[in-house]
């Protein structure tokens, strides 16, 4: 493809011609060389496949991103790039472009919806922010000055209102360059840094610090707790009927069936010090009073899992630390049950025996072993199935067996079950509500009947506005929108549509954004081989910032074999998680949204009367970020702890000032004076 429109290639005009250079000559001596060195190329004219957008594949080349004629406000252009928000252009220069011409805006195929702008950024300089660009309106016409530019970024952004309709063009998009080409790369890559000092040898003992039971069912709770082992844990005020173990594991079950609460005192005593601490045992019908912790199977082994990783992950899962620090669910996906058909051959096999009874497939040959397994680390054992005749992947699911399937779930003793809609809509359409909410309120309501403690996820996408009656149909948590797993790389929108539920949130009941997909994962679009997670660093923080402001369910879905030290850090924090694991329950949500500075702030008020803030640097440069106090509802001095560096920065009256990495995030605890 020849990428260069030079004007000696140009058809030849030849009167035009000699009358032009004539005129040159004697007039304009200098305009001779200034044609003769500066070309011409145009952005679609670069591999727009290295490209990612959050709708569609890539960019097109002279098409808006569904493939129509760009037109914009009624005008067509030839030319132009078409691509969907959130989308950014990482461009080479090599300090030889003098400009960047386009005409933005939002594609009429839209009919008049949508919203976007584009920021220009060169050499870690912002260099323009366009208009809100929305469908039906005047294109922006731009001529950036490049001068001297090395790395130039374009970035869609969606104008904070999601990227539905973002259907962004950059009509007739050209680079002047006087020498060289412009060069379309992939994002610069960022080092892994480590914000989180290591944890103490003195024992800290770290959340959940309040854990339901249900009246008469069996209790197992592993006290999280960091230091070096042996921990000595002495408790004070456990109820009749619970003991513990020499490694902080309490099992038993409570005698008294009255709903009631138990503020146990917790010592931990190691050879380098002790912390003492209440953990508050209630014994009441909802379970999952802050939000569930652990680790999912699904984005990295999917049917590929058997007993024997699972076993290995709940090893890992204490060895690793992560226990220490609350995750205590080890949760298996879908397929392990069998399938019609199946590559695998151990995966084929019967749907129920003669009993109706569901058969795992040969990867899980007994799973009442392995869920003894689990428990004997203090752990807790999670499993899935769908309402459907068959799971998403296409194994047995509940449909007429939930009873059945629910008893036997509870019998191989399971914590914890997602119930995934998948084939469902085959007996009803998702279309009506109440169609929607019956397979669930029926599980719901076997759940409630079991003499063992289920927690109840839902995963239907956010069907119906799920997050309005999960709880009301016994749901402990509800996805609210599709695989993470597809839109990984807009991990902050989908933060921010789940965010705008949080009014619906609170103990028992929590909006599921999907999992933590960091460390080594699987991308569920390629089915290759695992990869680290394609966030930057920075934005790995953000993403874990963002899921514990939201009081999120907290699995970790990627390869717990390797976990390096950085995703350790990331997932590991205990300040960070008390965040997310914070009694009072309320979902943080952004306040501020700025514009011309491209950040958010986020609060989440929490039950010590202090706030969680989280300030996005959502640009791609690093930035000084100002939060005002009275901007985010508070007046108070305030203490301020910056808690991925679990480090105080000191009492501060009105304001606070902090530098953020692109991308990146300060996750602040602020507590009155
Ligand atoms: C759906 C769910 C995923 C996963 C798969 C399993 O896609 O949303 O989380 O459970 O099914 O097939």
């Amino acid at each position: 493809m020849n990428i260069k429109t030079n004007i000696k290639n140009a058809p030849i005009h030849f009167p035009l011609l000699l009358l032009l250079s004539t005129f040159s000559i004697i007039f304009f001596p200098a305009l001779i060389t200034h044609s003769d060195e500066n070309n011409t190329y145009y952005l679609d004219d670069l591999n727009l496949s290295i490209v990612k957008q959050g709708w569609g594949e890539h960019p097109k080349k002279n098409l808006s991103c569904v493939g129509n004629p760009i037109k914009i406000n009624g005008t067509t252009y030839q030319r132009g790039v078409g691509t969907h928000a959130n989308a950014t252009f990482y461009i080479l220069l090599d300090g030889s472009a003098s400009k960047f011409e386009a005409i933005l805006g939002i594609d009429d195929e839209t009919e008049g919806n949508g919203s976007a702008f584009i920021r220009f950024y060169g050499d870690n300089k912002l260099l323009h922010t366009s208009q809100t660009l929305t469908g039906n309106k005047p294109p922006e016409k731009v001529s950036i000055n490049l001068e001297g530019i090395s790395n130039f970024i374009i970035s869609i952004i969606d104008a904070y209102d999601g990227i539905s309709f973002d259907h962004v063009d950059l009509a007739d998009a050209v680079f002047t360059m006087a020498h060289g080409k412009p060069e379309l790369t992939t994002r610069p890559k960022e080092k892994p840094y480590i914000l989180t000092p290591s944890p103490a040898p003195s024992p800290r003992i770290n959340s959940p610090r309040v854990i339901a039971v249900r009246p008469g069912s069996p209790f197992l709770f592993r006290i999280p707790c960091t230091g070096e082992r042996p921990i000595q844990f002495h408790l004070e005020g456990l109820p009749e009927g619970l003991t513990v173990n020499s490694e902080g594991i309490i099992t038993g079950t409570i005698k008294n069936r009255t709903p009631d609460t138990y503020p146990i005192q917790i010592t931990a005593t190691n050879n380098h010090g002790k912390d003492q601490n209440t953990l508050k045992i209630v014994v009441s019908e909802t379970l999952a009073l802050t939000p569930p912790m652990g680790w999912n199977h699904w984005y990295i082994h999917y049917d590929k899992i058997t007993a024997d990783i699972i076993k290995q992950s709940a090893d890992l899962m204490i060895t690793s630390g992560m226990a220490d620090v609350g995750y205590q669910y080890v949760n298996i996906d879908d397929c392990w049950a069998n399938a019609k058909e199946h590559h695998d051959p151990m995966r084929v096999g019967p749907e129920r025996n003669e009993n109706g009874d569901i058969l795992p497939n040969k990867h899980f040959p007994n799973m009442k072993d392995l869920t003894d397994y689990i428990h004997s680390k203090g752990l807790r054992a999670g499993i899935y199935s769908s309402p459907g005749p068959q799971t998403c992947a296409g194994f047995t699911g509940s449909y007429q067996h939930e009873e059945q399937d629910a008893k036997k779930f509870a019998e191989w003793g399971f914590d914890f079950l997602k119930y995934d809609w998948c084939s469902y809509s085959k007996i009803l359409s998702p279309k009506k509500i109440e169609n929607l909410k019956k397979p669930y309120q029926q599980m719901g309501d076997i759940l409630k009947k079991l003499d063992r403690d289920i927690v109840f996820n839902l995963c239907q996408y956010g069907m119906g506005a799920v997050w309005k009656w999960g709880k009301e149909v016994g749901g402990n948590s509800w996805r609210t929108a599709g695989d993470l797993g597809y839109e990984l790389l807009q991990y902050h929108d989908v933060a921010r549509r789940n965010a705008s539920h949080w009014e619906y949130t609170g103990p028992g009941a929590w909006n599921d954004p999907d999992y933590l997909l960091i460390g080594y994962i699987v991308d569920p679009t390629t089915m290759g081989e695992p990869k680290p997670c394609p966030l930057t660093p920075s934005e790995q923080y953000s993403y874990m910032s963002l899921w514990c402001l939201m009081a999120s369910p907290l699995f970790f879905s990627g390869d717990m074999t390797r976990l390096d030290e950085f995703t350790l850090n990331i997932l590991c924090n205990p300040e960070v998680i008390e965040i997310n694991q914070d009694p009072m329950g309320i979902q943080g949500h952004p306040i501020i949204i700025n514009k011309e500075q491209n950040y958010e702030i986020w609060i989440k008020p929490l039950s010590d009367r202090s706030t969680a803030i989280g300030i996005f640097n959502l640009d791609e440069i690093e930035q000084n970020i100002a939060v005002q106090w009275n901007e985010i509802g508070l007046s108070e001095n305030q203490k301020v702890r910056d808690l991925w560096r679990q480090t105080d920065l000191g009492t501060h009256n009105k304001s606070f000032t902090t530098s953020i990495p692109r991308r990146g995030v300060a996750l602040l605890k602020l507590t009155p004076i």
